[in-house]
């Protein structure tokens, strides 16, 4: 058994074996849902089906039996990722079909969201010229000015990354309508995995994951004449690998989003916990007066807060300013217009300081950074440092939101930015928090301990010492 628990317990992890991409985030029959990409019978990729979670309120989940398994046809090598969509009023996914072979687009129908019935007649099969077999995949589908579109991942000839379009009347027969948008750089890759494209405020967004990784990006832009036209782009959760962001409109009109959080240890570590890849919390997206992306935890994870976890201050206004404990934890710290000087929290840190994971902001770099080199005593993950940039206002505090879940890290900064990670301390002693500054500084900081997400057996497997 490893020394401690990375099991997160109130963000979406499979029941066993592997978890990738979201897939099919909607809202409907009065529930949330959430598919998954996933191999039951092993901690590892391989054999895809999809996995499926729902809820009714966004705070309290089921497990649902799995809704799509590879079979003799187009997709027996595996369920590719996609998104739901209603067709004429009726549940509908569509996902990518994978043989060794080739990747092709796939339907799949329900009345009830848990038995899916697939379409092999509704396949679309072939790539536009110049787009590889093994290159397109991931349909996301939706509905706009009488036509229900396509979007697909692409590379040209596997040397620059492309988003397909496709056009339809009834959501059934689709109309290659070309390039939604191809990398404006080669440093965006040479194949898109996962586009997603969808109305927020007065523009449009557009995120993609980069295959073979590390990241994925969003641009911020307009939707024109079945082009997509960006005003400004960024990377999202600052290149940690998290990957295949989606979105969906919840019933009240917000935009939640989901990401996959994937692993950052060896094999060996993760077939000793028996799981492998998480999902972040459901995410709201929204955009400030400039049109720049913000993301939030959706509200409703605020509800899974328990105990507020003691937080002792020091009174001293330099060096640690407050302490508190725990491994499952909502943390709001503000810190009052840091002008100089290394300033955040120390998180799943040891007593003797042997292991501890820094969120850190530098005001004269504007840097936000996940400084993870004394993370783990193990070397059996992965110790690099994450950044993002974070210009603060004159006057403006620094807010953080950190979520930690066993080994995920969810950092919201000011909303304007979203780092995310994993981190394995070996130790169970490394349950430590502290709000730190390395110049003089006034902070705030309130901490939760968090409840289990799940309802029935699987709360009772992971409820332990937050
Ligand atoms: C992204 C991805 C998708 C593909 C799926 C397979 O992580 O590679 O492009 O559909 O995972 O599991």
């Amino acid at each position: 058994m490893p020394a401690i628990d990375h099991r997160p317990i109130f963000h979406l992890t499979a029941p066993s074996g592997w978890i990738n991409d979201p897939n099919g985030v909607c809202h409907h029959g009065g529930r949330y849902h959430v598919y998954y990409q996933h191999n039951p019978g092993a901690n590892r990729w391989g054999d895809i089906h999809w996995g499926h979670a729902s809820s009714a309120d966004l705070v309290h989940w089921r497990d649902e039996p799995l809704a799509l398994a590879p079979s003799p046809g187009d997709d027996q090598g595996g369920c590719f990722s996609g998104s739901f969509a209603r067709v004429d009023g009726m549940p509908t996914m569509f996902y990518t079909g994978y043989t060794p072979q080739r990747q092709v687009q796939c339907v799949a129908t329900s009345q009830d969201m848990i038995r899916w019935t697939k379409h092999p007649q509704r396949t679309l099969a072939e790539p536009p010229p110049g787009v590889e077999a093994h290159d397109f995949r991931d349909p996301y589908v939706f509905a706009h000015e009488g036509w229900w579109y396509m979007v697909l991942g692409a590379g040209q000839e596997h040397r620059r990354a492309q988003c397909l379009i496709y056009r339809s009347p009834d959501g059934v027969h689709w109309e290659d309508r070309g390039v939604l948008f191809a990398a404006p750089h080669a440093r965006h890759g040479v194949m898109w995995e996962c586009p997603n494209l969808f109305p927020l405020g007065d523009r449009w967004v557009l995120t993609v994951s980069l295959w073979q990784g590390p990241g994925a990006l969003a641009w911020v832009g307009r939707f024109e004449g079945e082009r997509f036209l960006p005003d400004h782009e960024m990377v999202l959760d600052g290149d940690s690998g998290a990957f295949a962001h989606l979105a969906m409109r919840a019933p009240d009109g917000r935009t939640l989003q989901w990401a996959w959080m994937n692993e950052q240890r060896d094999q060996g570590l993760i077939d000793l916990d028996g799981w492998a890849g998480a999902l972040s919390v459901p995410r709201e997206l929204s955009l400030d007066a400039r049109g720049r992306l913000l993301q939030a935890p959706a509200a409703e994870v605020a509800l899974l807060r328990g105990d507020a976890a003691d937080v002792a201050a020091t009174g001293l206004d330099q060096g640690v300013l407050h302490r508190f404990q725990g491994r499952h934890l909502d943390i709001e710290a503000v810190f009052e217009a840091p002008e100089r000087g290394r300033q955040g929290l120390n998180l799943c840190a040891a007593p003797d300081g042997s292991e501890f994971t820094r969120v850190v902001y530098q005001p004269e770099m504007r840097r936000l950074s996940i400084e993870r080199a004394r993370s783990s005593l193990t070397r059996e993950v992965s110790h690099q440092n994450l950044h993002a940039h974070l210009a603060l206002d004159p006057a403006e505090a620094l807010e953080l939101r950190v979520l930690l879940d066993g080994s995920v890290l969810e950092v919201f900064a000011n909303r304007r930015v979203c780092l995310s990670t994993r981190v394995y301390p070996q130790s169970a002693a490394s349950r430590l928090g502290e709000v730190f500054s390395e110049g003089p500084a006034r902070a705030q900081c309130a901490v939760w301990r968090m409840r289990p997400m799940w309802a029935g057996k699987r709360a009772a497997a992971l409820s332990g010492p937050a």
